[in-house]
């Protein structure tokens, strides 16, 4: 089957010195939220299955050759507000295909949905940004969307997406699902999952800093949190994060370097096997912990396992919840508390055979916090899964 999709594309057309003052009062660039996040992988077909059977989303687009579109193929698969793009190039000589083989299946792009293109690309390009890709006008019979891209760490791009009115599928270009792949069966329920809490990087070794400016000047995110080494260290290892922010609260970036420690830190085994930064986990937010991770567990999905001590005096230490400590021990849910409330959280194991890309799970009750009481324990964890790979 072909399916010729009309794509237009026009390079260019946006004016520079046209940076009218179209951004959301409350983000000085006009930032609303995550619009989606962009893996590259090896096998996206097969990704696809693994992520609509194991983490309950739906495949809704597809780009690629039956699509007249004959370098790669991409899925959108969706749950709630979370939108992923899974795409895999069809040849040797394609650029992604390299940046495969450096980095194994891996977070390509950020994407952020804008008030204005023309207004981000141009002020973050006044504020110091480097560009992936210009401005861009894209359009197809359902609408027009713009869309341009700029580098932040590593290999790692925000596509900036202005989608007003558009009414396809995903982007110009993309078909639905079903137009292509008709008998694909409806694996099971999502999960609850309903969308993008937070994105963390790793860069290395003394280069946080640089970055978290790289968020406040060209970006311009604000600074949230800072943990020390004290506050995320072990035995062995150690690492220090800020955490950034967007001027509407939606989006939050953390920012991880490696510290010094006696052995190798979790985050300089991700710099190993990732060859350099890049996303370590996605956040994504649930309203009802306890039935998602039942849903994860029972296909299949694995979550890096607390030792049953750690629910010990759990009830002492987080005091009044509204769910079931024994449901909670039960799922080996992780629990913080601060001034503002509490949050529940659990974090997968690496979802490719690289110890890279990880997934987390949080419910929110009133915290807007990142789990400091939980790090301790958490990175003893991950240690031990370290431990086991060799390379600790
Ligand atoms: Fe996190």
């Amino acid at each position: 089957m072909t399916k010729n999709t009309h794509l237009n594309v026009t390079e260019s057309w946006l004016n520079p010195e046209n940076l009218s003052s179209s951004s959301q009062p409350d983000d000085p660039l006009g930032i609303d939220e995550v619009d989606h996040v962009e893996f590259l992988v090896g096998n996206a077909r097969q990704a696809c299955h693994y992520y609509c059977s194991a983490f309950g989303f739906s495949p809704i687009a597809y780009r690629g050759p039956e699509t007249g579109y004959r370098d790669a193929a991409s899925y959108v698969i969706n749950q709630n507000k979370v939108y992923f793009v899974l795409t895999t190039p069809l040849r040797p000589n394609h650029p992604y295909a390299a940046r495969i083989s450096t980095h194994g299946d891996s977070v390509k792009s950020i994407a952020l949905r804008v008030t204005s293109c023309e207004h981000f690309y141009y002020q973050t390009m006044k504020n110091g940004a480097v560009s992936a890709e210009i401005p861009t006008l894209l359009s197809d019979e359902n609408g027009e969307v713009k869309r341009a891209a700029i580098q932040t760490y590593g290999d790692t791009e925000h596509t900036i997406i202005e989608r007003t009115g558009y009414s396809g599928a995903f982007l110009p270009g993309f078909v639905e699902y079903d137009e292509i792949f008709p008998s694909f069966p409806k694996i099971g329920d999502e999960v609850g999952l309903l969308r993008v809490d937070h994105i963390v990087g790793n860069v290395e070794l003394g280069s946080m800093n640089r970055w978290v400016d790289y968020y406040e000047r060209v970006l311009e995110f604000q600074q949230m949190t800072h943990f020390s080494d004290e506050d995320i260290s072990t035995e062995y290892s150690a690492l220090m994060s800020k955490v950034m922010r967007n001027g509407n609260n939606k989006i939050k970036f953390p920012i991880n370097e490696p510290a010094q420690g006696k052995r190798k830190s979790q985050i300089e085994e991700y710099l190993d096997f990732h060859c350099g930064p890049g996303v370590q986990h996605v956040a994504l937010l649930t309203g009802d912990i306890i039935h998602t991770v039942r849903a994860l567990r029972s296909r299949g999905v694995q979550f890096l396992e607390v030792p049953r001590t750690y629910y010990d005096d759990l009830d002492k230490r987080i005091g009044k919840i509204a769910e079931s400590f024994d449901a909670i021990a039960e799922l080996g849910i992780l629990a913080d508390r601060d001034d503002d409330g509490y949050l529940l959280q659990l974090f997968t194991k690496p979802v490719q055979d690289r110890p890279t890309v990880f997934f987390e799970v949080i419910q929110r009750k009133g915290s807007q916090g990142f789990g400091v009481g939980n790090f301790k324990a958490l990175f003893e964890a991950i240690e031990r899964e370290q431990a086991k790979r060799g390379n600790l």
